[in-house]
Parts: C-alpha cells; sequence; structure tokens
C-alpha cells in the first residue's frame, strides 16, 4: 500500500481503504490571515454591522427575529464576537451559541438569508471575496448551535 506524502494539517487520502475518514477537520482561521484587517478592523466591523442589522430587518426570512431585538446590542455582541474569531484584539462577552438561539425556531432558510445579506453588506464594504469564505467557512459550524429545524 503507497501511502500519499501528506504535510502537516492536510486530509489523509480519501480513496484509501486502509484509511478511517473521520470528520472533515474544522477551518481554522490562523494569525498569519490578517482577517481582521481585511474587514477594516474594528471601525470596519461596526459599519458592516450597521448596514447587516438594516437589511435583516427587511428581508422577509429574517425580519421576524430581529425586528424587536435589542439591535445595539445585537450589533456589538456581533462586532465582538467576530473579531474574536477573526483573531482580533478584542474579547466576547456575549453568551453561547446555543443559549441565545435555543427556541427561537430558527430554520435553514433564515441562516442562509442571513448570511447572504451578511455577504451583502462585506460586498459593499469592499471587503475581498477570499477573506469572506474564511469568515463564513469559520461561521458554518456554528449552525447546528443555531438552527432548530
Ligand atoms: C453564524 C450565524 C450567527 C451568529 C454568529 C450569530 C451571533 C449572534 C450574537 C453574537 C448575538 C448577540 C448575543 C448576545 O446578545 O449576548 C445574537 C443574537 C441574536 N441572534 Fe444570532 N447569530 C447567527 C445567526 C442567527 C440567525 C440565522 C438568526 C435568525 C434568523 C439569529 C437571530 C438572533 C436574534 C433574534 C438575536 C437577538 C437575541 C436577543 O435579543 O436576545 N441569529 N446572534
Amino acid at each position: 500500500m503507497v501511502f500519499a506524502q501528506v504535510g502537516p494539517g492536510s486530509e489523509p487520502p480519501v480513496n484509501d481503504p486502509d484509511v478511517t475518514v473521520r470528520a472533515p477537520s474544522l477551518p481554522v482561521i490562523t494569525d498569519d490571515e490578517n482577517l481582521f484587517e481585511a474587514f477594516g478592523g474594528r471601525e470596519g466591523l461596526v459599519k458592516i454591522m450597521d448596514d447587516f442589522m438594516e437589511r435583516l430587518v427587511v428581508n422577509p426570512a429574517t425580519k421576524p427575529f430581529f425586528e424587536n431585538s435589542d439591535k445595539e446590542r445585537v450589533k456589538l455582541q456581533l462586532v465582538e464576537q467576530l473579531c474574536v474569531i477573526m483573531k482580533g484584539p478584542c474579547t466576547y462577552s456575549g453568551r453561547s451559541m446555543a443559549e441565545i438561539h435555543r427556541g427561537m425556531n430558527v430554520s435553514e432558510r433564515a441562516f442562509y438569508a442571513l448570511v447572504e445579506e451578511f455577504q451583502r453588506s462585506a460586498n459593499k464594504m469592499n471587503v475581498p471575496f477570499r477573506a469572506q469564505n474564511r469568515l463564513i467557512a469559520a461561521l458554518a459550524p456554528m449552525h447546528r448551535d443555531i438552527i432548530d429545524r
């Protein structure tokens, strides 16, 4: 049996019957990606969240969830949380994703509508696609804690 040379962090060859394929590794954001800077730092994130929240209260799929929420608080918590995920100099003081979203009955449709609105806001602020995709990949595993049905 010939094994492909795999470097650190790469996936095992999936077509090898001797290799048990486990869960795919989760996307990890490394310090050298400068994602936080690509999003314009804290100031950039604040602008993106302002635009994002305006969209969330208009989009029919997300409006029912956000229209009566404390929008200023949610925006601030999102800035902190995204900053932490992107290895920026912040601390997240909000509750866990599961705790916040439990019982909200967030559907898959609402989840993807939210992601689309986020992309619209990020595009408007000229965040490079690669940086957007890296962030979205890091957020995707959270959907288990957010979607109810
Ligand atoms: C990856 C996707 C998501 C992330 C990272 C996220 C993150 C957050 C954060 C950080 C907060 C504020 C936490 C706090 O106040 O302590 C929050 C609140 C909230 N989220 Fe999400 N969320 C996501 C997806 C969604 C989706 C898809 C919906 C519904 C369509 C949703 C609905 C809400 C609502 C309504 C609140 C306000 C709760 C309240 O006022 O107590 N979230 N979310």
